[in-house]
């Protein structure tokens, strides 16, 4: 088969990426997407570095092997803690990857004081360390990091609408409420609650890496001559390692959701 008519295989820890997905769906219509959620062991962000690139590697090599002509890692964990391992390990296959959009942030000069929120393993690891070191002295910005344990697993668990996540958004977010002028939303999950954070926060300015990410795969693409050439739109399919029917309605809800607002 022609590598242009081949898929893009998208990944998270379970619905999360689909916020990305909304995104590369908007950016690239004629792509056909695969999009794997692996619900069955969410959450990533409390796992250990080695554990998450055995998870990434096993997702990423069934892609491969089923022909995938690029690699989207819509995890900002999986991301910091198994990229560079996969793209090494992988060298022919593009393998893109989402990071807390802290530039955007910082290059700001209204955003002294930068919120991210983020699980603990992308907050702890020295990829997000280095960053947040070199834009604060770059840029004289203050970078709160904000460990969210629980909140992805909540997000995955709950509806979006439920009293328990509203209720763990304000618990978080309560300390910082008016005190920012600005968040990063540094996990894939949490633009489902966007408006319970900002409604927390204050109406500040908001970045998430999705649609940086989305622009990105297209130059990649495009350099490496793999647009997909079809003039009809393309497809979007979900799996799940929860296979169970609830999951891949409640994925298919929350793309519907994702792409009523970009
Ligand atoms: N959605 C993921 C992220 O962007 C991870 C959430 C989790 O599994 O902890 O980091």
């Amino acid at each position: 088969m022609d590598p242009k008519y081949a898929y893009i295989g998208v990944f998270d820890s379970g619905l999360g990426g689909i916020s990305v997905l909304s995104h590369l769906v908007k950016t690239l219509p004629h792509e056909d997407f695969y999009y794997f959620g692996d619900t069955k062991h969410n959450p990533y962000g409390s796992r250990t570095q080695a554990e998450i690139f055995e998870l990434a590697e096993g997702i990423v090599r069934t892609m491969i092997e089923d022909q995938a002509k690029a690699i989207v890692i819509a995890c900002n964990t999986a991301t910091s803690a198994a990229a560079d391992r996969l793209r090494e390990l992988f060298p022919t296959t593009p393998i893109l990857g989402i990071e807390p959009a802290l530039k955007p942030a910082c290059i700001d000069p209204a955003c002294k004081n930068v919120l991210v929120m983020a699980t603990p393993k992308t907050l702890s690891l020295k990829k997000f360390q280095t960053l947040a070191e070199s834009l604060s002295s770059s840029y004289h910005t203050h970078v709160i990091p904000l460990a969210c344990d629980e909140l992805a697993s909540c997000i995955e668990r709950e509806d979006v609408d439920s009293a328990q996540l509203k209720q763990l958004v304000h618990e978080l977010l309560q300390p910082y409420a008016h005190k920012v002028d600005a968040v990063v939303l540094g996990c894939t999950h949490y633009p489902f609650v966007k408006h319970d954070i900002l409604r927390e926060l204050g109406p500040i300015p908001c970045f998430d890496g999705a649609e940086g990410l989305s622009v990105h795969v297209q130059d990649v693409l495009t350099q490496q001559d793999l647009l997909n050439p079809q003039a009809h739109a393309g497809t979007v399919t979900f799996s799940s390692s929860d296979t169970s029917a609830h999951t891949l309605d409640k994925y298919q809800r929350f793309f519907e959701r994702a792409c009523a607002e970009v």
